[in-house]
């Protein structure tokens, strides 16, 4: 391995590049080499030293491998105090990336250059944490306390003209670090001898208010306005001591923890797009409805070219307006100009009744009615109209795939792509591998996941597949509840509180009953001995007709437009516990949290157990990504191992021992906690 920093003295500029492959992170490695060649540069003669990364980036930030060890020395804040005091006026040459402790880096430098296409940032708080050496001190001195404050709370990473504007940068410049040699230094103070700024109470306010709303329930945003407020008021010793002290408690909190197991388990998951198969051109989508016309739309965006079959001429007019609608949406949004989204509806989108026009495509997405007649219909006909090498994949929510796939020629190209509504807006995709489906079409089917920015997640073949699978076995422990004791809003408030993006009725009320209903029909659920059957949900959709919001009233009343308790819907509640032959009684919010976010967590324990998901952190992807649940909490896989996997046994040993109905101890929790091992021990790869 090269020297992860390297000294080099050019005439009177001692140069310093940090060589840290992929993205430059201050390891201890780095900050020792850093140490070191200060010295050199100290006694080096030279007269200023500029200060660059090796490759793209300048210092992508700190280690994050490191977060879970004790601090190691040689310390950031030592390293940066002595550069901001060096003899030699130290000039940053941010050829790439600068983003947290590596923009903490280029703020104690006397100048920065930068090179156009340049980020800088201090996303700590994505992470759950505050900048730990002076970020939240020295950019509020330099930049201005209400830009401080917004960049810092929300994480926010900005190009470098928006960096020039702030006076972040000084100069940008394509070869920065030629720049960085000649530049005439700003006669300036150093960043943290610079006075402190005003404090402007409004901008706390907005700060604190959008903190709320975007991190609901995180303390790190918080933390972060707490830290640039105090920079008004206490001298820069004492603001960071205070930083460092902070960012220490938070590195070890069980929200960081989280925040760094989803950030991790999403590089893997993305990590997956990058391991071969073939660059997907074309694409045929059948089926125009809520989800073909994302689909297509966001193929397109990926660059692929896409012909999208509907039934009929009008049902062909109908997608063609969604999708103008998403065009129009995104230039709106100012993500596009209008003259490329013309560009790219009239060039990468064809519109067909039926297949016989169809180009020729490498994939084919379903996204026709949930009905395995016409998917199936639908898959005989793509098999006839497209080469037999095109993969061939469908977007069913709940049907077997290895039912649907029966009788194609090839079966090996055959799949399940599982998006998530809005498909163009939602990260997650399950890949779904059916019976026969090769290696190759999953490689190819990953790498245009990667390749439309999205979260693939690997699941097999059952019931809902991880996410909905996860989602049934959550609303029916949800629904026990309702029957022993609790009513809907309740249940729905106790899951916000616990962070849940919407509570368990407010989301079927939002999606329509109708789906789960016929769901439940399918599967005989009113029939089934194995498990508790709560008929609530079914009545509600055969007896009043109530399908959620779309209908005007479902779970809750929508007169006015707003949620609110339905009378009739709790009186059929009651009446349920009634028929029940049970007593109500009283649950905490805490109870139902805890119980709800077991059922998540057997379920999930279950699909590891089958092979379904070969890993529970995916199990955790599928459910933040999909489900809304807290990232800060990590998902329920996480939760389980954070809480502890033996109090986890216990609790479910309680409810199974109270009612062996609904819960059981999963196999493999029991072998896990008997062996004082972690989730890692169930695994199934
Ligand atoms: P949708 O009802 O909005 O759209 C279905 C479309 O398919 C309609 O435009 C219809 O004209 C068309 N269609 C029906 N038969 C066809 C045929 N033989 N050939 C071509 N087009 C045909 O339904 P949505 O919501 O888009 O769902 C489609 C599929 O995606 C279903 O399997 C559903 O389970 C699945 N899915 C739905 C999600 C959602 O949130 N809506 C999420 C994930 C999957």
């Amino acid at each position: 391995m090269s020297d992860p920093v390297r000294f080099s003295l050019e005439g009177t500029v001692a140069r310093i590049v940090i060589d840290n492959p992929p993205v430059n992170v201050l390891s201890q490695a780095v900050r020792r080499g850093l140490m070191a060649a200060f010295d050199a540069a100290e006694t080096s003669g030279a007269k200023r030293v500029v200060l660059s990364g090796a490759e793209r980036a300048f210092v992508a930030g700190s280690d994050t491998r490191e977060f879970d060890l004790p601090p190691q020395p040689p310390y950031l804040p030592d390293i940066f105090a002595r550069i901001e005091a060096f003899p030699l006026p130290v000039v940053a040459a941010i050829n790439g990336a600068a983003l947290g402790g590596g923009l903490e880096l280029a703020l104690v430098c006397a100048a920065r250059v930068a090179v156009p296409g340049a980020q800088l940032g201090m996303p700590e708080v994505t992470l759950g944490v505050v900048p730990g050496a002076g970020g939240t001190q020295r950019l509020p001195r330099l930049i201005g306390f209400g830009a401080a404050l917004s960049l810092i709370s929300e994480g926010r990473v900005i190009g470098a003209t928006e960096a020039r504007e702030l006076g972040l940068v000084d100069l940008l410049a394509a070869d920065a670090a030629d720049e960085a040699a000649r530049l005439v230094l700003p006669d300036r103070a150093a960043t943290g001898a610079m006075p402190a700024p005003p404090r402007d109470a409004d901008a706390v306010e907005t700060a604190r208010t959008r903190a709320a709303r975007r991190a609901r329930d995180q303390i790190a945003p918080q933390k972060a306005i707490d830290l640039v407020d105090a920079a008004t008021r206490l001298p820069l010793k004492e603001g960071l001591a205070l930083e460092r002290e902070t960012f220490l408690t938070l590195k070890t909190s069980d929200q960081a923890a989280a925040l760094r197991h989803v950030f991790f388990a999403e590089r893997a998951a993305m990590a997956r797009g990058r391991k071969g198969g073939a660059a997907i051109e074309t694409a045929v989508v059948v089926g125009g409805g809520t989800m073909g016309s994302a689909i297509s739309y966001a193929l397109a965006q990926g660059g692929t070219t896409v012909a999208l079959v509907e039934t009929d001429t009008a049902a062909v007019e109908r997608a063609r307006t969604v999708i103008a609608g998403l065009y129009a949406e995104a230039v709106a949004r100012g993500k596009l100009s209008s003259g490329a989204a013309d560009a790219a509806l009239a060039a990468r989108h064809s519109f067909h009744v039926g297949y016989d026009d169809l180009p020729p495509a490498q994939i084919a997405i379903e996204a026709v009615v949930e009905d395995l007649t016409v998917k199936r219909q639908v898959f005989a006909a793509l098999d006839a109209a497209l080469p037999p090498d095109t993969i061939l994949a469908t977007n069913t929510s709940y049907l077997d795939p290895n039912a649907i796939a029966e009788g194609l020629r090839n079966p090996e190209r055959f799949l399940g792509l599982h998006f998530f509504s809005p498909a163009h807006v939602m990260k997650l995709v399950e890949v779904i591998r059916a019976g026969e489906t090769s290696p190759e079409t999953l490689a190819t089917v990953l790498r245009l996941a990667g390749r439309l920015r999205k979260i693939p997640v690997l699941a097999g073949v059952c019931d809902g597949f991880i996410g909905n699978r996860i989602l049934t076995g959550y609303r029916q422990i949800c629904d026990v509840m309702l029957l022993e004791g609790c009513l809907p809003a309740q249940v729905d408030a106790a899951m916000r509180d616990f962070g849940m993006a919407m509570g368990p009725y407010e989301v079927q009320d939002l999606s329509g009953l109708d789906i789960a209903h016929a769901n439940r029909k399918r599967l005989g659920w009113a029939e089934r001995t194995d498990l508790r059957y709560v008929p609530i949900a079914d009545r509600i959709v055969e007896e009043t007709g109530r399908l959620g919001r779309k209908t005007g009233a479902g779970w809750y009343d929508y007169a006015g437009g707003e949620a609110q308790r339905a009378p009739l819907i709790e009186a059929m509640v009651i009446e349920a516990s009634a028929r029940a032959g049970l007593t109500r009684r009283a649950f905490t919010d805490a109870e139902i949290a805890e119980r709800a976010s077991a059922a998540m967590i057997v379920e999930g324990l279950r699909i590891l157990e089958e092979g379904i998901a070969a890993d529970a952190a995916d199990i955790d992807l599928v459910m933040v990504h999909g489900y809304g649940f807290p990232r800060w909490r990590g998902g329920p896989m996480h939760l389980a191992e954070r809480t502890g996997l033996p109090e986890i046994l216990a609790r479910i040993a309680g409810y199974a021992a109270a009612d062996p109905l609904s819960w059981s101890v999963p196999g493999n929790l029991r072998r896990a906690v008997a062996g004082g091992q972690g989730l890692e021990a169930v695994r199934t790869d």
